[in-house]
């Protein structure tokens, strides 16, 4: 693993969009204020505003640590304006070429792909095309979710860029793979025989991974629209985390033995059929901005699948996942078989719950004895992550874009986990083709007919609540 960060240009394409201001910026500057950021790496932000560097700046406004940190990081970010057409990259070309003498970067580039997923194709040949990559050092490139619109579109980008990438240069961002509890997932199964051993089907009964957020599509109904929750959320986090929860032992914890893993779960999903999935739509979003007045986009989804291999046949895997819930978290739970003994007919299920988001941690709901009855009392042995290794933990972007500075691929996705995520999520998006939307309230915890998907099984959406907050 490399980690020295050597001087670097860092050029932002999409840079007055959302992610760049709200995830971006505000990461690279966490990493400024870390001394983790390199004084010779500038920042080329480009955009197809007209704006000064001045007033790119003040379009960022968040809130600073303080100022003259902050007036030294600025010192590091320059706004260009580029119009998305060729003979404009070709000006970006000189442009870039000044920056890096200034800032002795030695050609080593850093290409981050904040734009819409249709630009990425044009883009990635116009810098070829007008020399950007021509100088010595390294060159990375980085591409946001989703990559590509499906198999086919992913397919030929994908060609696209590796005829002028090599892959140990190209970043696939899955920004849940930067959450420190989706990463401790490894971890808690692999380091504990506590749950190794019980890591199956003959032990668990059921998995589910739930990504639930109150706010609705903001400002981004443009994209959203045409993306929906599937293609915007299942497509990428949930599968990432669901091959996390049911990958077999890596050989190592390099990039590639885990990628191979996670391609194997993947690959076995089972086909999801039309009973097995609910989509919905949460009332007022055709009235959002930039949405279709007559919009069938899906804004919540829930399924049922499993995987087909000796570890987990027969163990449904649950996902849900919905814009303008009644609150956001991100949350695994695994669920235990019962134990069969008929001594305590009341008890509640074990469950190991590794909470994402927000209250990072670890739960195991169990039961126990209350006192001086023979009643049973549910409870929970947590772990809280914040408690136990402080506030300081990187968020998501600041830990990848540090990856993608020292050049360390593990925690982005490789292209056989992107088309094996499209292999699984082309049909399902032409399973829901024929469903029926259900409108839902905003603030709904989660539509009638998710909870009948799960309930007809037997089972039920959980939500672990946590007794330590932070
Ligand atoms: C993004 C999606 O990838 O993830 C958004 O495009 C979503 O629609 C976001 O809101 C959720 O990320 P987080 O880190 O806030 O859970």
């Amino acid at each position: 693993m490399a980690n020295k960060i050597e001087n670097q240009l860092i050029v932002i394409f999409g840079s007055t969009g959302d992610l760049t201001k709200k995830k971006l910026i505000p990461a690279l500057y966490k990493l400024f204020l870390k001394d983790k950021l390199n004084k010779n790496a500038p920042i080329v932000c480009t955009g197809r505003k007209n704006l000064t560097k001045e007033q790119y700046i003040k379009l960022l406004s968040f809130k600073p640590a303080d100022n003259k940190s902050l007036g030294d990081f600025f010192r590091l970010v320059e706004y260009y304006k580029i119009n998305i057409e060729e003979n404009d990259f070709c000006d970006l070309e000189n442009y870039l070429d000044k920056i890096d003498k200034k800032y002795r970067c030695k050609g080593n580039k850093v290409f981050y792909f904040s734009t819409p997923s249709s630009l990425f194709e044009p883009i990635t040949k116009w810098i070829k095309k007008c020399g950007i990559l021509k100088s010595g050092g390294f060159k990375r490139v980085v591409y946001e979710k989703p990559f590509g619109y499906d198999l086919k579109s992913a397919q030929k980008l994908n060609k696209i860029v590796r005829r002028i990438f090599k892959e140990k240069e190209i970043f696939r961002i899955d920004h849940y793979l930067g959450k420190e509890l989706v990463q401790n997932i490894i971890t808690l199964r692999f380091a504990n025989s506590l749950f190794e051993r019980i890591w199956n089907k003959r032990f668990i009964d059921y998995v589910q991974i739930i990504i639930s957020e109150k706010e609705g599509v903001g400002s981004r109904g443009g994209y959203y629209d045409k993306a929906g929750a599937t293609r915007d959320m299942v497509q990428n986090h949930l599968l990432q985390v669901l091959s996390f929860v049911a990958m077999n032992h890596p050989k190592s914890l390099s990039a590639k033995e885990l990628s191979k893993e996670k391609v194997k779960v993947i690959k076995s999903l089972k086909r999801i059929k039309p009973t097995e999935v609910v989509i919905g739509q949460y009332k007022g979003y055709r009235k959002e901005k930039n949405v279709d007045k007559n919009s069938k986009t899906e804004t919540f989804v829930a399924l049922k699948t499993g995987l087909s291999n000796a570890n987990w046949s027969g163990v449904p895997f649950y996902l849900m996942t919905g814009k303008s819930l009644s609150s956001s978290y991100a949350e695994v739970n695994i669920v235990l078989k019962d134990t069969m003994c008929h001594l305590f007919p009341k008890k509640e299920d074990n469950v190991i719950s590794v909470r994402i988001q927000p209250d990072e941690g670890i739960a195991m709901q169990f039961n126990a004895k209350q006192p001086n009855t023979d009643n049973i009392a549910t409870v929970l042995m947590e772990f809280c992550h914040a408690c136990e290794f402080g506030m300081a933990t990187p968020e998501a972007y600041e830990k990848l874009l540090n990856e993608i500075m020292v050049g360390d691929q593990t925690l982005f996705t490789s292209w056989p986990e992107v088309k094996a995520a499209w292999k699984f999520t082309d049909p399902l998006i032409e399973t829901i083709k024929d469903k029926k939307l259900v409108f839902y309230n905003k603030g709904e915890a989660c539509p009638k007919a998710a909870k009948d998907l799960i309930q007809k099984d037997g089972r039920q959406w959980l939500h672990v609540e946590r007794k330590i907050k932070h």
